[in-house]
């Protein structure tokens, strides 16, 4: 494809509602586009000793942060902000300082939560870092997903009720890529 698109979920949880909206945002792209799931289960806490020589899953990462042409964050809130998780692989690949592998990839955020604010919190949260990451995030439309019967059909895409606000915010993102690409 002529744009991939690194996917960074939230959740290391196997049944993450995360992961499956992740999986099934990436079913309404375009044919241009392709999606990857990065892993971030396997990267070390973030340890700033480690800057000059860092671990394999670090440099994993960055390699295919670096390979892409987008990102689209996909999490959850915990305790009204981000996940520690994924705030461990935020810090690993914005290391050493002046080698992020962030700086400069148009971004997409968005997230799935059980609580009727549906992430709200952690998104605004994400976005005041991605802003100094100098990650170029797209504001419009906003999207914060209550997790409810349907919201899924049984193929795993997005049930009907939600269909063509996400198909919407999905077009929105790749206008946001190619015009930052
Ligand atoms: C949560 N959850 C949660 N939900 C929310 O809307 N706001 C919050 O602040 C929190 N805080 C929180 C903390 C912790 C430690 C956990 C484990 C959970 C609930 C959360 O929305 C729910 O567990 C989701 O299912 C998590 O997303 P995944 O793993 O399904 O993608």
């Amino acid at each position: 494809s002529q744009y991939q698109i690194a996917v960074i979920v939230g959740s290391l949880r196997k049944e993450s509602f995360n992961r499956k909206l992740a999986n099934a945002l990436a079913r309404l792209g375009p044919q241009d586009f392709s999606f990857k799931q990065l892993e971030i289960g396997d990267l070390p806490p973030y340890n700033q000793d480690d800057d000059a020589n860092q671990a394999a899953p670090v440099q994993r990462l960055k390699s295919e942060i670096s390979a892409s042409q987008g990102l689209l964050f996909v999490t959850p809130e915990y305790n009204r902000s981000i996940p520690g998780v994924l705030k461990n692989a935020i810090d690993n690949a914005s290391r050493p300082y002046g080698q992020s592998a962030w700086a400069g990839k148009p971004a997409g955020v968005i997230g799935a939560s059980i609580g009727a604010v549906g992430t709200a919190l952690a998104q605004q949260h994400l976005r005041n870092i991605l802003a100094y990451l100098d990650v170029p995030t797209l504001g419009q439309p906003e999207a914060f997903i209550h997790v409810k019967e349907g919201l899924f059909d049984d193929s795993g895409d997005i049930g009907a009720g939600s269909k063509e606000f996400l198909q919407g915010w999905m077009d929105r993102y790749v206008a946001w890529v190619k015009k930052h690409a």
